[in-house]
This record gives structure tokens, C-alpha cells and sequence, in this order.
């Protein structure tokens, strides 16, 4: 069986990039599980299958169109590709990411894709172990976990580096436009990580929450080296 290794917490806390230097330095296949639900948000509202038509999204994913299948995750270099096509950058849009974390309350859409998170690696020969990054991995996907971390931090410092990637991201770009006012405003974003992380815990099933087990890193008073070390340790040890 493979090693498996569970990164929860809400959002930016530097999950993913974390995760994924964790899963390389321990030569391990990261598995970037919000992916899975980004790209299942986008099939479920290309079907204008609204999150509050819950026995419609139930229906449509235990029938003949079920779209799970057609969700593939390839790492490196970390890439979400659904019916054939790349969508890594499709999901990163503010209407995906509020829909994801919708559709994720749903138990039909947590049950749709939990097959396929405990499944993505076992067929690989050259995969030894996964570090899967999420909200319940710990607690529902892999209860059993050799290593579980969780992630923390307080609200407006996420915001805060959130606001400085984006930044980041629009000098790169050479884009003034690329984010708008809303999305620059620390205040604002800090309110709406807050509505996700309040969704994310709050949910019947598959809730965000921090397993017994799992050794608790505040990301806010580190850099994400300092993480990735304090990760690596814990796996380690
Ligand atoms: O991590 P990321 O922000 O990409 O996840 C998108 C949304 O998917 C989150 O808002 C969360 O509600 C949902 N999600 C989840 N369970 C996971 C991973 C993501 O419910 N394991």
C-alpha cells in the first residue's frame, strides 16, 4: 500500500504550494484534491446544475453523464484536465472558486469524488506514497494517513499574502487588470476566505476539521520554507 500523507485547512494557508514541495522533496505524487472539486464545479454549472438543486446534481452524478470519470489529475506537473481538456486555469476563476465551495456542501459531490481521491496513484508502479492536500483528508479520505498535517493561520494574514500574490501576479503579467478592486482589498478577501472557511466547516459531510492525530502548523508566523521544513519533519519523525 502507499504512504500516504494528509495536508488539511482552510483556504490559503499555503496548502498546495506546501504540499507539493513536501510531495517532491519525499519523492511522493502530489494530489491537489480542491482541483478535483473545481473541476467537477465546472462540469456540474457547464450543465447549469445549480448548487441548490441538490437531488438534479444527484441524480446527474450517479447516472449514465456522470462526469467524475472524465476528471483526470496528472502530476508532476500538476495539471486538472476534464473531458480531454486542460482546465488548470478555467478553475482558478472567482466564480469557480465561490461555486466549488458550494457544490462541496453537497454530499452527492463529496461522495462523487471520493472514489477517485483514494484511487489517483494506486495504479502507478513508480508511485511510493501521495501527499494529498484538502479539507478532510485526514478525517474522511484517509483516516489511516501515516502522516496528517494541518494547516492554520489567522484570517487577515492570509488575506493579506493572498492580496500580495495576486500582486505578484499582475506585475508578472504586466496586467493592471488582471484582479479587480474587490479582489485587492485585504479587508474583503479576508471576508470572503472567512465565508469559505465558515461553508467548509459547517457542511453535514466531510467538514473541515483537524484530526486528533494531526500535528497543527500556524502558517501565518512562518515563511513557506520554514512550512515546508516543519512538514517534513513531522512526516519524518
Ligand atoms: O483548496 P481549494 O480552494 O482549491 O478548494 C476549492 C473548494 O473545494 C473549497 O472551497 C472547498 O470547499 C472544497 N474542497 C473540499 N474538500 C477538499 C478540497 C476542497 O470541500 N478536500
Amino acid at each position: 500500500p502507499l504512504v500516504r500523507v494528509a495536508v488539511d485547512g482552510p483556504s490559503a494557508t499555503g496548502k498546495s504550494d506546501s504540499a507539493q514541495q513536501l510531495a517532491q522533496r519525499l519523492g511522493f505524487l502530489y494530489v491537489d484534491s480542491g482541483a478535483l472539486f473545481r473541476a467537477l464545479a465546472l462540469a456540474l454549472s457547464s450543465k447549469l446544475l445549480p448548487a441548490s438543486n441538490p437531488s438534479a446534481i444527484a441524480a446527474y452524478l450517479t447516472g449514465p453523464e456522470n462526469p467524475v470519470p472524465r476528471i483526470q489529475w496528472t502530476f508532476p506537473p500538476g495539471r486538472i484536465m476534464l473531458n480531454g481538456h486542460d482546465v488548470s486555469l478555467a478553475i482558478r476563476t472567482d466564480e469557480i472558486t465561490q461555486k466549488a465551495s458550494e457544490y462541496a456542501v453537497l454530499p452527492a459531490v463529496r461522495e462523487a469524488l471520493i472514489g477517485l481521491q483514494r484511487h489517483i496513484g494506486v495504479d502507478d508502479p513508480n508511485v511510493r506514497g501521495v501527499v494529498m492536500d484538502g479539507r478532510d483528508i485526514g478525517t474522511t479520505v484517509f483516516p489511516d494517513a501515516d502522516a496528517k498535517l494541518f494547516l492554520d493561520g489567522d484570517v487577515h494574514v492570509r488575506a493579506a499574502r493572498r492580496v500580495r500574490q495576486r500582486r505578484q501576479q499582475m506585475a508578472a503579467a504586466g496586467d493592471e487588470k488582471l484582479f479587480d478592486a474587490a479582489a485587492l482589498d485585504v479587508v474583503r478577501v479576508a471576508e470572503a476566505l472567512a465565508a469559505r472557511d465558515y461553508r467548509d466547516r459547517t457542511r453535514p459531510q466531510g467538514a473541515l476539521a483537524c484530526a486528533p492525530d494531526a500535528v497543527v502548523i500556524d502558517s501565518a508566523s512562518v515563511t513557506l520554507t520554514e512550512q515546508v521544513d516543519m512538514m517534513e519533519k513531522a512526516v519524518r519523525s
